[in-house]
């Protein structure tokens, strides 16, 4: 049978009968270096199969990292937790942290990253048979992305987050563990379309049992008698890094850290509420379910969080 080609004319005739844009907006930019594999090469070439598990099933991991002023944050705890997903899911990653390290650092030099920016590190399954057994697969293949990341508009860390709490739960802990950082984020993705849908910024995310978990991106922490509560791993959320160094900022300042079970209730009685997340830092939530958080303005401790993050990474 005669192989059919859509030209990129082609294409573009059936986009404008269907009335949809012919260019993406959200494309790549050109000039963007990628790690893939084990080589780096323009973004236009980095390209896997359609048999690799990664896509066929989610199968596969990956973390985001920052970069300040050309040093990658907190290198060692992403590496770690990558190593841990891995583990996880019985993924052998085809090199050393040693490597993946200096691969992260030559795909940085590749793209002239010397100020701040984001690391998006993948590892999938590898190519495999239709099927989704591991052991028909083989060749994980790592991939590293080296950009810019902007999770939230910059006016939504003035006046906060506008959440509200998606009707879609979080995995429990018995399906696929939110500890892991899994290739699949549906579950995520349906809560921020409700969310948009719904009018807000972001959702909140609550697990099975109506616990408090986080949102879709990011770990949640709320004020209460000056106290600072977020959820503890067994709910079913990603032991987040940057929950992990607010923990300990907000143990330099006195303020006493736990971590429990919290419902919605908690939510809408905290005097602050705010996300933590690599790609997000630090923001305040200023309202949930047009209900506001407090006086509905960022708070006192969320604010002093906030300056001291930038204080601390700035440090590194
Ligand atoms: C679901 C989810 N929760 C929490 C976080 C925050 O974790 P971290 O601070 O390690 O970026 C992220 C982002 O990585 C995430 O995707």
């Amino acid at each position: 049978m005669t192989p059919v080609t859509l030209s990129r004319t082609h294409t573009k005739a059936i986009s404008e009968v269907n009335g949809s844009m012919t260019e993406n907006p959200f494309a790549p930019r050109t000039g963007l270096m990628v790690w893939m594999g084990n080589e780096i090469v323009p973004v236009d070439q980095a390209k896997i199969s359609v048999f690799d598990h990664g896509i066929l099933y989610g199968d596969g991991v990956f973390e985001g990292i920052r970069i300040y002023n050309g040093k990658i944050f907190k290198e060692a705890e992403h590496i770690k937790r990558f190593w841990e997903s891995c583990k996880a899911i019985r993924l052998n990653i085809p090199m050393s942290s040693d490597d993946l390290s200096r691969a992260m650092h030559d795909t940085m030099r590749a793209n002239g990253m010397t100020g701040d920016g984001y690391i998006r590190l993948i590892i999938t399954r590898g190519v495999g048979a239709l099927g989704i057994s591991i052991r028909r697969t083989a060749n994980p293949t790592v991939i590293i992305i080296v950009d810019k990341i902007a999770l939230y508009p910059p006016e939504v860390y003035e006046r906060g987050l506008h959440c509200m709490i998606a009707s879609v739960s979080r995995n429990h802990p018995n399906t696929m563990n939110p500890r892991i950082k899994s290739l699949n984020y549906l579950n995520n993705v349906l809560a921020k379309a409700e969310a948009h849908e719904y009018g807000a910024d972001e959702a909140i995310m609550l697990g099975v049992d109506g616990h408090v978990c986080e949102c879709t991106g990011d770990n949640i922490f709320i004020v209460r008698n000056g106290e600072l509560c977020t959820p503890g791993t067994w709910e079913g959320i990603l032991e987040g890094i940057t929950r992990g160094v607010v923990m300990e900022l907000a143990t330099k300042h006195d303020i006493p850290v736990r971590e429990t079970s919290l419902v919605k209730h908690d939510l809408f009685i905290a005097e602050e509420v705010f996300v933590t997340g690599t790609a997000a830092e630090i923001v305040p939530i200023t309202e949930i379910n047009k209900t506001p958080v407090g006086d509905g303005k960022p708070g006192r401790i969320t604010k002093m969080l906030m300056e001291d993050f930038v204080a601390y990474r700035n440090a590194q």
